[in-house]
């Protein structure tokens, strides 16, 4: 099962993409074809509109999400009641009709759980536009569950390693 886990928070020092790191680490270690794409070491241009000009990376990575990711697995930061910007930058370059059929898991990083569960909400609308099956059991992390930049949360470990079991699961039966 090809996965792509995105860190799609822009922040050098984010919790979020030590989550999306964890994600991948267990994804790799259950032998898994996973990548990581970490939004805050290799930002993608922002969209500005079909048939401008990209950068190769960005084009490359819109193209691999098509073409030979079959799970996604999305960790992002919630900013303002909202997933982040560099986000849903992909899915503005995605064109909707050819992500269908997709499965995705989420990862939502927030210092409460409100917004997180509206954030939940939001990413299954987004999903639903591109035809995507979103995973029901997200993970809602909050910064009570680190220690400095560690991830001392056992439960918050299970529950990413549960998503991604349950992630490749769905994809499986699906595609
Ligand atoms: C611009 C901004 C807006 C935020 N808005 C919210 C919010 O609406 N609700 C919330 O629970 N946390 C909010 N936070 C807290 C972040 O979700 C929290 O700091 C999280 O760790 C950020 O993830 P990151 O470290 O990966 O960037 C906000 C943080 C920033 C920087």
């Amino acid at each position: 099962m090809k996965t792509l886990v995105i860190a799609a928070s822009p922040r050098k020092n984010s919790y979020t993409n030590v989550l999306a790191k964890f994600a991948h680490d267990y994804a790799k270690e259950k032998k898994l074809d996973a990548d990581l794409l970490d939004l805050s070491k290799t930002p993608l241009d922002y969209f500005r509109g079909y048939g401008e000009e990209y950068s190769k990376f960005t084009i490359e990575t819109i193209n691999a999400i098509k073409d030979k990711y079959q799970l996604l697995i999305l960790a992002t930061p919630v900013y303002d009641s909202g997933f982040s910007a560099a986000l849903k930058n992909i899915f503005e370059h995605s064109n909707y009709k050819e992500l269908k059929g997709k499965t995705a898991g989420f990862i939502i990083m927030a210092s409460g759980k409100i917004s997180s569960l509206l954030v939940q909400e939001q990413l299954n609308s987004l999903m639903n536009y591109f035809g995507i099956y979103s995973n029901p059991k997200a993970v809602h992390a909050t910064m009570e569950d680190f220690d400095g930049m560690n991830l001392k949360s056992e439960a918050i470990q299970e529950r990413i390693k549960e998503l991604v079991d349950s992630s490749i699961d769905m994809a499986e039966r699906l595609s």
